[in-house]
């Protein structure tokens, strides 16, 4: 099968917890290529456009202070089937929800602070 691409963000809760190196080293061992990475802080209006589409949401600005309250570390990750098999690597939004032995049960705190971001669909992940 043809190797596909997606995008991950290690979220500000996981990189201040010291948990980037760990979060790596998990994804290189399912067997995902890092094809680039970037350590970046958002900017305000940056996080509004990301996280656009959860704009009515009752927790978009909750969500966008949290965004922005810390650096965060940007991959461009790659494997087959890469955007369902990272969804499934990740785990359940809500970290209390998620299957043992996914990123968000071992490194997420709650739903808002859930330690990784991945693509939903081939479409958002060449957007993001
Ligand atoms: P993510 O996969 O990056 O997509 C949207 C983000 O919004 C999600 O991870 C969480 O960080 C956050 N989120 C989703 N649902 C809730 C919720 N009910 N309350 C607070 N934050 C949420």
């Amino acid at each position: 099968m043809k190797l596909k691409r997606t995008l991950s963000i290690i979220k500000p809760d996981a990189i201040q917890a010291k948990f980037q190196g760990k979060i790596l080293d998990f994804l290189e061992d399912k067997g995902f290529n890092i094809l680039a990475q970037k350590r970046i802080k958002l900017t305000k209006s940056q996080a509004e456009a990301f996280y656009e589409i959860h704009r009515d949401k009752p927790f978009f600005n909750e969500l966008i202070e949290f965004m922005i309250s810390g650096e965060i570390s940007v991959q461009v990750l790659e494997a087959e089937d890469a955007i369902s098999y990272y969804r499934t690597v990740m785990g359940n939004t809500d970290p209390n929800e998620a299957d043992e032995g996914t990123i968000r049960k071992l490194y997420g705190t709650n739903i808002q602070c859930n330690a990784v971001h991945g693509s939903d669909s081939e479409e958002n992940a060449n957007n993001e």
